[in-house]
């Protein structure tokens, strides 16, 4: 049986982000683009580094990495303390890079387990994890659901055409293993 794990991102790492954000399923809603080794550098060094309060994390299938997640408390990030107005929860964004992978489950999976063995035990002050969505993200919004996380605020930004969503799931929800 595949196994899905996840271990803490590594400088090592950085080509394959860099392939995973540059494919178009990604590029689609990640606005800020990530094109080389030097952007990654100066994108994600200072989490890599540990001078900020986000933390990375690699996927892996079996032993393959196949996606990227980060998270952070919403109280560090003031944008998206003010989107999410629950400064306690912690938020995370994830990606799977491999296209042949997709729609096969492992997003939903990944997501589950993600929840489970890395925000349960790594944020125990945490009451409640968030993910933002872009409303047209129906993919992801899909996931997000299947895993548990209910629709709350629509962030509809001036400067967008399109709303984000802020998706809410109790910590306790994963403090338990949960079939999919
Ligand atoms: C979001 C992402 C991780 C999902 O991975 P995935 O492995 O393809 O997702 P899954 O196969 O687990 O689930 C996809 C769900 O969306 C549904 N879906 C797929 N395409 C869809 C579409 N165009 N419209 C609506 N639903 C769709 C599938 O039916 C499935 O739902 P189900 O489990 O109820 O059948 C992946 O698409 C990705 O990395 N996208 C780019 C980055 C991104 O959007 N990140 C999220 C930012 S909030």
């Amino acid at each position: 049986m595949v196994r899905v794990s996840f271990r803490p991102l590594a400088h090592d790492d950085l080509p394959d982000v860099v392939r995973w954000r540059s494919q178009p399923h990604v590029l689609r809603w990640f606005a800020d683009l990530v094109p080389d080794l030097d952007t990654a550098l100066q994108r994600y060094g200072p989490h890599l580094e540990g001078r900020t309060a986000v933390r990375l994390w690699v996927a892996l299938l079996d032993e393959a990495p196949v996606g990227f997640f980060q998270h952070f408390p919403v109280a560090s990030d003031d944008d998206i303390a003010v989107k999410v107005q629950d400064p306690r929860a912690v938020a995370f964004d994830y990606l799977l890079g491999e296209p042949s992978l997709l729609g096969r489950g492992w997003g939903s999976v990944m997501v589950e387990t993600f929840c489970r063995e890395v925000l349960v035990p790594r944020c125990p002050d945490a009451p409640r994890f968030v993910a933002l969505a872009d409303a047209r993200n129906r993919r992801s919004l899909r996931v997000l659901r299947r895993c548990g996380f209910s629709q709350g605020l629509w962030i509809q930004l001036p400067t967008s055409d399109f709303a984000e969503i802020v998706c809410t799931a109790p910590r306790e929800r994963f403090e338990a293993s949960v079939e999919l």
